[in-house]
């Protein structure tokens, strides 16, 4: 009965078909016109992606040429000494001037030198200003500070970066971002670590491992947490979900490699695997770190490349046991980058692709 009933369909549906086909035939023009029905349908339908892709063009194009615009810059403003000795290592990063707080929480536990890129928004007279009445920042005579002036509308983070390192003078750079308050005893441990690889033929990345404050969830709000002086303190706050590895909710690859399981135990220094999109915050020989890609501007694949960067050119990573830097929240003043995200893959894509012509070729 059912299967009857089927071939019943069927034929029906043939004839139907035939039918349809025969009466189409019969005008060509018919077909033209459904063709752009459908044709038009389609259009209607994807007409949100359709501009989206219109729309990249342009959005890539703006985003490219902010990467490509030239910017003023004066190296170490106050003229201040410089270090000079391969032992040391110093603080490596760039702010805007309504970050100096941070700033100033970061030189209260890193004695060590800073060299400190900012980004000048407003007048630079006012600026400087703004840095001579700061006590904390004006007292320290191994603070390095570089004027970038604003061109354009995006922060453009990396080239930041290079003006702070190129004008590094130790023989090890810390590379860190200024929202992250270093443990007490990560200068003198980085010293000691360093230390024993000044003359050492392999290039090492040694690995901060990097926390962050947990955000309330749905909130958008991070809890208040105060910053953990000891080891003992963060993992108390790590097990109680206060704090966290940084950023294991959002992008879990980017520091993952870490392996914060071994970080919680570990006495010495251990082997890391590099592995795509990780970004750890490391301790470098100055001379032998690459520039930073000033493609990457504001956020997005900015630190990803440059780690890829060092593995490429034959770093190895190791995690240093004991110190920790800590991401503390603030207000975020960031701007909404998502429609960046797509340039900025587009350009990894490109940047990856030259250091690695192996998959280039493949890819072809
Ligand atoms: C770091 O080392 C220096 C000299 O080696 C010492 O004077 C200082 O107290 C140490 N600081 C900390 C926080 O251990
Ligand atoms: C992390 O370290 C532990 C040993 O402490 C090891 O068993 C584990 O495989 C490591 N994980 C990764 C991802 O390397
Ligand atoms: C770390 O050490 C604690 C004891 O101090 C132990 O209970 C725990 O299993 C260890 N974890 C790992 C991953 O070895
Ligand atoms: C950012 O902008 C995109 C559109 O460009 C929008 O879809 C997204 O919701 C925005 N995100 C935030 C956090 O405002």
């Amino acid at each position: 009965m059912s299967s009857q009933l089927k071939d019943n369909q069927e034929l029906h549906e043939l004839t139907m078909f035939r039918a349809l086909l025969k009466c189409v035939c019969r005008n060509s023009a018919a077909i033209i016109y459904y063709l752009a029905l459908i044709v038009f349908g389609l259009l209607v339908l994807n007409a949100r992606n359709l501009n989206y892709f219109l729309d990249k063009g342009s959005t890539c194009k703006f985003f490219n040429a902010e990467a490509k615009l030239e910017r003023d810059y004066v190296e170490n403003i106050f003229q201040q000494a410089q270090v000079n000795s391969i032992h040391d290592v110093t603080l490596v990063t760039q702010l805007t001037i309504s970050r100096v707080g941070r700033l100033e929480q970061v030189l209260d536990k890193w004695k060590g030198p800073v060299s400190a890129a900012f980004h000048v928004d407003e007048s630079p007279n006012d600026v400087i200003q703004a840095i001579c009445d700061n006590k904390v920042l004006s007292n320290r005579n191994n603070l390095y500070i570089h004027l970038m002036r604003k061109t354009g509308r995006l922060y453009p983070i990396n080239q930041l970066r290079n003006l702070a390192l190129k004008c590094v003078s130790t023989g090890f750079s810390f590379l860190s971002d200024v929202d992250f308050i270093p443990h007490q005893n990560l200068y003198n441990e980085s010293k000691q670590i360093v230390s024993k690889n000044i003359e050492g033929s392999k290039k090492r990345a040694y690995v901060v491992a990097a926390f962050g404050v947990q955000e309330a969830k749905g909130t958008n709000k991070a809890k208040a947490v105060e910053f953990p002086e000891s080891k003992e303190k963060l993992l108390k706050l790590w097990d109680s979900k206060m704090i966290e590895p940084v950023h294991f909710a959002k992008f879990i690859h980017g520091h993952y490699q870490t392996n914060y399981t071994r970080w919680r135990n570990a006495t010495e220094i251990y082997p890391i695997q590099w592995y795509t999109h990780y970004e750890p915050y490391v301790i470098v020989k100055t001379t032998e770190t690459p520039a930073y890609d000033g493609t990457f501007i504001e956020r997005y694949f900015d630190k990803v490349s440059h780690i890829f960067h060092l593995h490429k050119a034959g770093f190895d990573f190791w995690g240093i046991p004991n110190v920790y830097i800590v991401h503390m929240p603030h207000s975020s003043s960031k701007k909404n980058m998502s429609r960046y995200l797509r340039c900025a893959t587009l350009a990894y894509e490109e940047f990856v692709a030259k250091l690695d012509p192996i998959r280039l070729k493949k890819k072809q």
